[in-house]
Parts: structure tokens; sequence; C-alpha cells
């Protein structure tokens, strides 16, 4: 069964398909050809070696005819290769192929093979057509939808980067077939983050899913509930507008992530996956909540319990709680020289808080307590 998402981009004119088809990778050059027309193009795949090696060949078979020659980029595995190096080794392998403004740069595999590709699209010639198919749960729901693309610095992650919007994205859920358990639970991480921020009705279905993935038409229809409800979120808000702090601006899809990106950077990005770092910062997010007497208690221990029944997340035991806060307070979402909380009120009910408001001592605190839980 195929199920197609529409989302309308900054432009308001723009509009791109998500399309959700089960094996769809195998009959990628009809949805390419609906995308790029049908006179003659080149197509740029960039993969990584581990996904490449399980599916790049039907891809690569599935595309290539006479008229459409394809050659095919491969990055390392891992956060570390979203990178400056990297971009530049990509782009200049565009430009070695003569890609050129009518091409199109199709990016196969997980959130960071999708965020250095599609940055390298948006730079190279100024902008050149740009496709994702995700293979992870987490770009599959989350970072192939929105038009986020960038790379890390040392200065931090995700800090150099572009809005650009994909021509489309091709969503085969088959491919999660060859995925660890471990992506999956980061990927589910996300779908509760989702979930949370958008009410009852998608938490539940997220919930219900919990220890019990398949890959049927069922799960197809949770794929499409997920990226209907971000894609809602980004067509409100496209370039996330800073002045913006109301239940529906972009920065509540930040919610669990301050505390995440900061465990991520006092693990120097290795000992943990994003996803698991998001599944503690909800945690934590909730937490803070709770102490500030916005959160019921009953929600609070239902959100925990679910986010403990996703899968085991590493645990934070040994990490040093007073750098844990100082990464917190240099996260690159400063507004106007203060953090901003994405918090709850309750499911569907998220609301942003400057830390100005909060304080430092309560958000020790809650480091503290979620540290040794
Ligand atoms: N652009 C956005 O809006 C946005 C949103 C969320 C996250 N992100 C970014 O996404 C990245 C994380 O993405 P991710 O979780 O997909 O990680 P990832 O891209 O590192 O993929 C996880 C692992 O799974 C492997 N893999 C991918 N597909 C596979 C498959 N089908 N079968 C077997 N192995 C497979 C990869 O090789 C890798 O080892 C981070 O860099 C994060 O910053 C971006
Ligand atoms: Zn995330």
């Amino acid at each position: 069964m195929r199920r197609s998402v529409q989302i309308q981009t900054a432009r308001g004119l723009s509009k791109y398909e998500i399309l959700i088809s089960n094996g769809g990778l195998l009959r990628a050059r009809e949805f390419v050809s609906d995308i790029l027309g049908d006179h003659p193009k080149k197509i740029a795949i960039i993969s990584n070696k581990k996904v490449f090696s399980i599916y790049g060949e039907d891809l690569v078979q599935e595309l290539t005819s006479s008229q459409c020659p394809v050659v095919v980029y491969l990055i390392g595995d891992g956060e570390r290769f979203k990178s400056f190096s990297v971009l530049e080794t990509t782009v200049d392998f565009l430009a070695e192929n003569k890609i050129s403004r009518t091409d199109c740069v199709i990016a196969l595999g997980g959130g960071v093979v999708g965020d250095l590709a599609g940055f390298a699209a948006s730079v190279y010639l100024r902008g050149i057509s740009f496709i994702q198919i995700p293979t992870t749960l987490l770009a599959m729901i989350d970072s192939s939808v929105g038009g986020k693309t960038g790379i890390n610095s040392g200065h931090g992650k995700n800090l150099i980067g572009a809005f650009y919007q994909p021509r489309g994205v091709l969503i085969d859920a088959s491919t999660l077939a060859t995925l660890p358990d471990r992506e999956i639970t980061c990927g589910l991480c996300e779908a509760v983050k989702h979930g949370i921020l958008s009410g009852y009705r998608l938490f539940n279905k997220t919930k219900s899913l919990i220890g019990d993935v398949k890959f049927d038409n069922e799960f197809d229809a949770f794929l499409a509930a997920q990226i209907k409800f971000k894609a809602k979120i980004v067509s409100g808000d496209p370039n996330e507008d800073p002045s913006r702090s109301d239940q529906r601006s972009r920065k509540i899809l930040n919610f669990g992530h301050t505390f995440a990106h900061a465990l991520e950077k006092v693990t120097d990005y290795k000992y943990l996956k994003h996803g698991e770092a998001v599944g503690h910062g909800i945690v934590f997010a909730v937490e803070l909540s709770k102490k500030l007497g916005i959160l019921d208690e009953s929600v609070v221990n239902l959100l925990r319990g679910v986010v403990h029944r996703i899968g085991p997340l590493p645990s934070l035991e040994k990490l040093d709680r007073q750098q844990v806060f100082e990464s917190l307070k240099r996260d690159k979402k400063v507004i106007d020289g203060t953090l901003q909380w994405v918090l709850l009120n309750g499911i569907g009910k998220p609301v942003i808080f400057p830390h100005s408001k909060l304080g430092d001592a309560l958000v020790k605190e809650t480091i503290h307590e979620v540290i040794s839980q």
C-alpha cells in the first residue's frame, strides 16, 4: 500500500511528496522520474559503505538506464563523517563527475548520510535537486522530513547547515529489517517525542508499537502519522522563527534535545547514540516540568515508564554532573542570551520556558536526579 504525505515549504509554493511504500526501493525509478521528469539526468547517489552494501546494488540497477547514468559516492559510517572535510570531498566528487544544475543527488542511508548529502546538494552550484531515501527509523520519521541539513564542527553539532527541502522522500520500511535493535530504539525515542508533543492519539499509537515492531501495513500507517505530525509543525514554521514560542512553533521539536545534546557532547558523541540521548532527554524534561509544578505526577510516571520500555538506554551513572550542566548552558539554541527549554504541561501540551525563568539550581538538581536514577 502506498501512502503519501505532502509538505508545504518556506516559500509557500513548493510542495514535495513523502511516499511511504513497502518495497518502494525497487520501484524508485518511477518515483524519481515523476519528480525530475523524463529527460536525461545524471544521478549521484550518496550513501555509506554499510547501507550501500545491503541496498545499493538494487537501487543502482533500478535507476540506471541508458538515458540516466548513476554515479556513487560512499562516505564513512558514523557521526564523525558529518564533517567539513567529508563535505569537501563530496562536493569535489560532484564536480569531478560533472553533475550539473539539472542533475540530482539521492541520499541513501540514515540521518548522517541525509544531513550531509542534503547540505552538499544545497551548496553545490548554489543548490541542485535532492531526494532522500532514508533507511533508519529515525531518518524516516524525523531527519528526512523538514529540510534541515548540515554538518558538525568543533564548536558544536549541526552548527553549519542550511534549510534545504528535498524534491521528494521515498520511504521503504522493508529496509528496516536489517537495522540493528539499538537503532530501532533510537527511532522509537524520537517517535515517542513526537507522540508526546502531538497528543494522546499519536502517543498511544506509538506506545502500542513498543516491544512489538513489525514492518507491516499498520507500521506504514504509524510512519505516516508520525511524518504528518512533523510535516504539520514544519509547514507552519519552516525556518524555526526565533521570535516564536507558541505550542506549534518548530522549536517544540527540540523537546528532550537540550539535555540530549549536552549528554552527547560530554561523552564526545561516542558513548550514546543520538536517539538514546533523546530518550534520557525526555525523562529530564518531564522531571523538570514536574519540579516546576506544571505536570501531573500520573503523566510523569506514564512517560518515565514508556521511555524505559522502549529499550535499554546506556547508563548515565559515570557522567560528571557539573560538566553536563556547563555543556547545557553552551547549547546552540540560546536566544537573546538565554537557553530555551521545551517543557510539558501535559501530553500534547508543550511549553517553551526561558532558562532565566527556571534558574540554575532547579536544573542542577534535576541533572543530579536523572543521572542517579
Ligand atoms: N535533519 C534533521 O532534521 C535531523 C533530525 C534528527 C536527527 N538528525 C541527525 O541524524 C543523525 C542520526 O541519524 P541516524 O540515527 O539515522 O544515524 P546514522 O545515519 O548514523 O545510522 C545509524 C546506523 O545504522 C546504519 N544503517 C542505516 N540504515 C541501515 C539499514 N537499513 N540496515 C542496517 N544498517 C543501517 C548506519 O550505517 C549507521 O551505522 C544525527 O547526525 C542527527 O543529528 C537530523
Ligand atoms: Zn533528534
